[in-house]
């Protein structure tokens, strides 16, 4: 069920469009697919992962605001979430590991609520607010194969189209070389 090789995938890798599918269980697999997306994230320098960035097109995500492997405290790790937003509208600029080099703002609430199974198959909810909200809502729309230059004006795009070219001929470089 786990990729043979994870690694971080690209834009415009289909595998990022795709809806992911629900873990139907909770096993030393899927422990270990986030334990490997943990690392991915920190060799990225990322604070959120979800599992299609890695090729890997289940609802699960990662998250360590503090972005560093020496706080496993601050690791959170979401399993089939469902997200209410009662927030109101915010506007933050984000990055996204799939997208290097890209910095865009987005609107989305600032509080969110959401339930999801942790790796010991337990179910727990939280409330999030600021940077978790954010991250939260960003993992969630990539487990819907939602990406986050979806979320912004024609005029926006256009302005980054540029990094966008680039990262399409890198990955089609990349596919070329096998
Ligand atoms: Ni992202």
């Amino acid at each position: 069920m786990l990729p043979q090789k994870m690694r971080l995938r690209y834009y415009p890798d289909p595998v990022l469009r795709q809806r992911a599918e629900a873990i139907e269980s909770i096993d030393d697999a899927v422990r270990q697919g986030a334990r490997a997306m943990l690392r991915i994230m920190y060799d990225h320098g990322g604070i959120g992962l979800a599992g299609p960035q890695v090729g890997w097109s289940k609802r699960i995500f990662v998250a360590n605001l503090a972005g560093a492997a020496d706080k496993p405290e601050e690791e959170l790790v979401f399993i089939n979430p469902v997200v209410t937003a009662p927030g109101e509208e915010a506007v933050l600029e984000e990055g996204c590991l799939s997208f290097p080099d890209v910095r865009i703002e987005i609107v989305r609430a600032d509080r969110v609520h959401i339930a999801a199974l942790n790796l010991a198959g337990e179910r727990f909810e939280m409330d999030a607010s600021e940077m978790l909200a954010r991250c939260v809502q960003h993992e969630v729309d990539h487990l819907d194969g939602i990406l986050f230059i979806s979320r912004i004006s024609l005029a926006a795009r256009m302005a980054i189209r540029g990094k966008l070219k680039d990262l399409e001929r890198k990955y089609k470089e990349s596919k070329e070389a096998g």
